[in-house]
Order: C-alpha cells, then sequence, then structure tokens
C-alpha cells in the first residue's frame, strides 16, 4: 500500500480503476433491484411527507455523518428543504442543532433511499455527497459510490452533484463514471476556508489536499 503526497490515504491503486468503466456501464444496463429494509420504506414516509409540505427545492447531503454540512447548507439556502442522510445514528447524534428550521437529518441507507426517491420521480436541484467512505483498496471498487449498482441512479435525481474527498483518485472515478452517465463533470481542488464538515475539518487542519468533482446534467 502507497501513501500519495499530503493525503491520510493509504492505497495500492495509484490511477483510475481499469475496470471502472466496464463496472460502470454494466450497472447503466440494469436496474439495481436490491430489496429496501423496512426501516428504509418508513424512512421514505417521512421524506415524502416532508417534500408535500415544503415548496421550494430539495437539496439532498448524504452520507452526511454529524450534519455538520446539512445545517450549513439550510443556512446558506434558507427556502430550500435541505434533507441528510446517513446510516450512523451514533453519528447523527452528536448533531449539532442550529436555528434553521429548513433541515432534518435522516437515518438510513443513501442507496435505498435514493432508489425510492427516484422511482417515485422525485428530483433534487442539488445532491452533496461529501467524503465518503474511500474504500481505497483496489478490491474494494464496488463499495465505491461510483463503483456500485446503484450509481445511475444519482443521474435520475438530477442536480448539481458534488462530491468531495481527500482521495484525488477518488473524484477522478466519480468523474469518469458521471461521464459515463451523460453528465458534464468539473474537478478541482479545493481550499476549505470555512470547512462545511468535521472531516473536512480534519483534513484541512492536517494540511492534506482535497479535492471536488461538480456533475451535472449536460
Ligand atoms: C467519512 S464519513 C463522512 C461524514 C461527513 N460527510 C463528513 O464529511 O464529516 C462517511 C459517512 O458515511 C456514512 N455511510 C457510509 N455508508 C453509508 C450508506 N450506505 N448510507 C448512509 N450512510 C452511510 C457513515 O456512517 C459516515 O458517517
Amino acid at each position: 500500500m502507497n501513501r500519495e503526497d499530503n493525503t491520510s490515504i493509504y492505497s495500492n491503486q495509484s490511477s483510475i480503476h481499469g475496470d471502472l468503466a466496464k463496472l460502470v456501464q454494466k450497472h447503466m444496463r440494469s436496474t439495481w433491484k436490491e430489496p429496501t429494509p423496512p426501516h428504509d420504506r418508513e424512512v421514505m414516509s417521512h421524506i415524502v411527507a416532508l417534500l408535500k409540505a415544503h415548496d421550494g427545492p430539495l437539496i439532498l447531503d448524504s452520507f452526511c455523518g454529524t450534519g455538520m454540512s446539512t445545517a450549513k447548507l439550510a443556512l446558506q439556502h434558507p427556502k430550500a428543504l435541505v434533507i441528510g442522510i446517513d446510516k450512523s445514528a451514533d453519528r447523527l447524534r452528536r448533531h449539532v442543532q442550529t436555528q434553521s428550521h429548513n433541515y432534518h437529518l435522516i437515518r438510513g441507507n443513501c442507496e435505498h433511499i435514493w432508489a425510492q426517491l427516484a422511482s417515485a420521480k422525485v428530483k433534487c436541484a442539488q445532491h452533496y455527497l461529501l467524503y465518503p467512505n474511500p474504500w481505497p483498496k483496489k478490491a474494494h471498487l464496488k463499495r465505491r459510490i461510483h463503483g456500485h449498482p446503484s450509481f445511475p441512479l444519482l443521474e435520475q435525481l438530477g442536480g448539481t452533484i458534488e462530491v468531495r474527498s481527500n482521495w484525488k483518485i477518488y473524484v477522478d472515478e466519480f468523474a469518469v463514471a458521471a461521464q459515463l452517465l451523460g453528465l458534464d463533470t468539473q474537478v478541482k481542488s479545493l481550499s476549505a476556508t470555512d470547512p462545511m464538515t468535521l472531516f473536512e475539518r480534519k483534513y484541512s487542519a492536517n494540511s492534506e489536499n482535497l479535492w471536488v468533482c461538480k456533475a451535472a446534467a449536460a
């Protein structure tokens, strides 16, 4: 395992995974059909109720951790409904509540919630995926967002997608995969003077290089 400069990521991958395009194309040819766990079905009823009661755009903050970014996004976009999703009850419990009333934190599995939102034809205006687990071992490609069979759902949900990571290969792979979905992409380095998330704050404090991929319909 090697460590790239200015990152805490150790990986046996030194460039974009050779199987990426083939894997994404395979997932694009099929529909992800894993049965939705009961908890994620209940969560969807809650989201539908929130959507019905709200008149503005929807912003998703998938893998939101403690929800720091969810609260920040809510403050930046007062007319939007901002929904943060994370599977960890422990992380969500550590959320520091703010004054904004336009955000909600939901415990659930992002992939199952995306599938239900997409089948309900819900569209979001913006979709943030900030510092997802990188799964840096070469053998873990299928665990990365862009290697998972649910990946094509991101295109169906619409909006501007923003992925951030301290591993450049991750955002480069995401960009290549998003282009295969027909999206326009842009990868840039990021200087986080006002960190959006706890992980971003930690990486910035360690002077790690940070990267962002923005993807949107062409
Ligand atoms: C590295 S943390 C980043 C959290 C936050 N975005 C930040 O930057 O501080 C990744 C988060 O993804 C969550 N997670 C991992 N897989 C998930 C899944 N399939 N559905 C929902 N949350 C998931 C974990 O619980 C964890 O909080």
